[in-house]
C-alpha cells in the first residue's frame, strides 16, 4: 500500500461489481468507482439504462465496464454471473452489493406475496451474492465486499412503517460482520448504514419529510453525497477496517 492517500484512494487496476447499479446509490456508487480508475461490472435488474452509461463510463474514463442483467433473488442468476465476471475481467477485487428494496406498509396490511419479496430480494440477495462471490475470494486469496443496509436495521424510524425491510437490514448488517471474521484471513467485509436520500426508494413524501423534521441537516442526502464513503472502504485507504458498520445519516441516528 502506497503511504500517499490520493495513491491509496485510485482503483486503477482493481475490479469492482456493483448491483443495483442503475438507480440511485448503486449508480453512483458504480460512477465513484469509474471516476477513481476502476474497472466496473455494472450489475442491473430491469432498468437497462445501466448499459448505455457503461458504455458512457468506460469512454470518458478509459476503463473497461461491462453490464449484467441479473436477478440477486435467483442463485442461479447471481452465480452464472460471477462466473461471468471472472472470465471477462479476470478477477474481482470488491463486490458493492447494494440491491434491495421496501415494501412500506404496516405488517397488518402485507400480504405474505410482499413479505416474501422483501426477504428474497433483501436477505437472499444477500446470501447469494456473498456466497458465490466469497468463493472466488477465497480462491483469490484477496477480495473485498461492501454491503449496503441501512440506518432501519438499528432504529424503527416514525412515521414510516417497513416492519419487514427494517428487519431484512438488521440481518444484512449482522451478517456482514460474521462474514468480517469468516473470511479474516481473505476478504474485508464493511457495511454501510444510509440514512434518508433522494433515490426512487427514498422518494415517499413519509422520507422526505421525516429527513426533514429528524435528521441533524435537516434533508435526504443527495447520491453524491455516498460515493466517498464507498470509494474510501472499496479502496487500499481502508486496509484496516472489516466488520465496520458506518452510518451516513445527515446526524438522524445520534
Ligand atoms: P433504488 O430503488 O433507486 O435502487 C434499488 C436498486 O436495486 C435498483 O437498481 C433495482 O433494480 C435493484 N434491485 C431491486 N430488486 C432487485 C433484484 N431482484 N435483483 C437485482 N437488482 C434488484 O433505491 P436506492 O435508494 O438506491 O437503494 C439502494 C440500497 O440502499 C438498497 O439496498 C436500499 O435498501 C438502501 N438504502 C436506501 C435508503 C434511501 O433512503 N434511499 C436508505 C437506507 C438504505
Amino acid at each position: 500500500t502506497p503511504t500517499n492517500v490520493f495513491e491509496q484512494l485510485s482503483l486503477k487496476g482493481k475490479v469492482v461489481v456493483v448491483n443495483g447499479a442503475a438507480d440511485g446509490i448503486g449508480l453512483a456508487v458504480a460512477e465513484a468507482m469509474a471516476e477513481a480508475g476502476a474497472d466496473v461490472a455494472f450489475w442491473y435488474n430491469s432498468n437497462d439504462a445501466a448499459i448505455k452509461k457503461a458504455q458512457e463510463l468506460a469512454t470518458s474514463h478509459s476503463i473497461k465496464t461491462q453490464a449484467y442483467k441479473v436477478d440477486v433473488s435467483n442463485a442461479d442468476s447471481v452465480q452464472k454471473n460471477i462466473t461471468q465476471v471472472v472470465k471477462a475481467f479476470g478477477k474481482i477485487d470488491v463486490f458493492v452489493a447494494n440491491a434491495g428494496m421496501a415494501i412500506s406498509k404496516p405488517i397488518l396490511e402485507q400480504t405474505l406475496e410482499e413479505y416474501h419479496k422483501q426477504m428474497t430480494v433483501n436477505v437472499d440477495g444477500i446470501v447469494y451474492c456473498s456466497k458465490f462471490v466469497g468463493e472466488v475470494f477465497k480462491r483469490q486469496g484477496f477480495g473485498n465486499l461492501i454491503l449496503t443496509s441501512s440506518m432501519s436495521a438499528k432504529i424503527v424510524n416514525v412515521p414510516v412503517d417497513q416492519p419487514v425491510y427494517n428487519a431484512t437490514k438488521a440481518f444484512v448488517t449482522h451478517f456482514g460482520k460474521s462474514l468480517a471474521r469468516e473470511w479474516r484471513e481473505f476478504a474485508r467485509v464493511n457495511i454501510v448504514s444510509p440514512g434518508f436520500f433522494d433515490t426512487k426508494m427514498g422518494a415517499s413524501p413519509g422520507c422526505i419529510n421525516e429527513a426533514y423534521r429528524m435528521s441533524s441537516l435537516g434533508r435526504q442526502g443527495h447520491t453524491k453525497e455516498i460515493k466517498g464513503l464507498y470509494l474510501y472502504l472499496a479502496s487500499d485507504a481502508s486496509t484496516y477496517m472489516t466488520g465496520s458498520d458506518v452510518l451516513i445519516d445527515g446526524g438522524y441516528v445520534l
